[in-house]
């Protein structure tokens, strides 16, 4: 099956299909997700926080997210493939952020790339697209700035705000990306903004006005009961499911039913259970 590209994606908007995307970290969450039609597959930087428990994505290295990307790549079939571009990876100047896209691409397997921020970004964006290398933006809660936006919080709530992100938007648009995540704005503003551009729009919490949707896979499934905002739906309760299953593995370790001769090899080479 040919993996969606670039302009895959951009015709969606065209023709009203929704966009559906999701992340994912390693290769068999990867796998089962490409399954399931979802259209592009994030390797978020989040995975600083939802993989290496760090309390923001600013740690993450862009060696680390070639190398999730490579393993991602592997469980793909058609679904589309976007890396992150990590904290200080693209913002001393686009000379750098070429070259960070580029080792995303090359070592990482991404088909785009994603990075933050709307007009201070645009020369990035630019320098990318022009070296043939299809940028996603992101504006609005963008984390890499968690310091100065003074935490996790919904942002473009005032017209001033709501001002800055129409132009993010625009100059993101303008510097030749072919879609944008908006992160945490009201639904209004991102329904305004998804009419406005002429590339698609993908949300996370801003509503359904937007031309897609994106959530981390480990929210959408329920991995970790402690974290719920109002904008995560959970499709699935996973962490009871594999606390229930670690719990039956240890019981019976420990009363001595697993393994059982279904699991077990002899001398005179039969296999119990027709298993490898
Ligand atoms: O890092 C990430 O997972 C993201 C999505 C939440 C859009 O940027």
């Amino acid at each position: 099956m040919p993996r969606l590209t670039a302009p895959d994606i951009l015709k969606m908007k065209s023709i009203g299909e929704k966009i559906a995307m999701v992340t994912a970290y390693d290769v068999a969450m990867a796998r089962l997700l490409d399954r399931t039609g979802v259209d592009m597959v994030l390797v978020g930087d989040s995975l600083g926080m939802v993989v290496q428990g760090e309390e923001n994505t600013l740690r993450v290295t862009l060696d680390e997210m070639a190398y999730h990307g490579r393993a991602v790549n592997r469980g793909l079939e058609r679904a589309h493939l976007t890396i992150d571009m990590p904290f200080m990876s693209y913002q001393l100047s686009p000379t750098q952020a070429l070259e960070s896209a580029g080792k995303l691409v090359q070592q990482g397997r991404a088909q785009s790339v994603k990075l933050e921020g709307g007009v201070r970004s645009a020369p990035a964006i630019r320098a990318c697209v022009d070296a043939g290398i299809p940028v996603v933006g992101h504006v609005g809660l963008t984390p890499q700035s968690v310091h100065a936006m003074g935490g996790f919080k919904v942002q473009g709530r005032d017209e001033t705000a709501a001002r800055r992100i129409r132009e993010d938007a625009l100059a993101v648009q303008e510097a030749g990306a072919f879609c944008i995540v908006f992160e945490m704005i009201p639904s209004a503003l991102a329904a305004e903004l998804s009419a406005l551009l002429s590339i698609p729009t993908i949300g996370i919490g801003a509503g359904a006005g937007c031309d897609g949707q994106v959530l981390v896979c480990n929210d959408l499934l329920g991995m970790d009961e402690r974290f719920k905002p109002r904008f995560v739906k959970r499709f699935a309760e996973l962490a009871g499911i594999i606390e229930g299953a670690g719990r039956a593995y240890v019981a019976e370790v420990k009363g001595g039913t697993f393994p059982g001769p279904e699991h077990t090899y002899d001398t005179t080479g039969k296999v119990y259970g027709g298993g490898k």
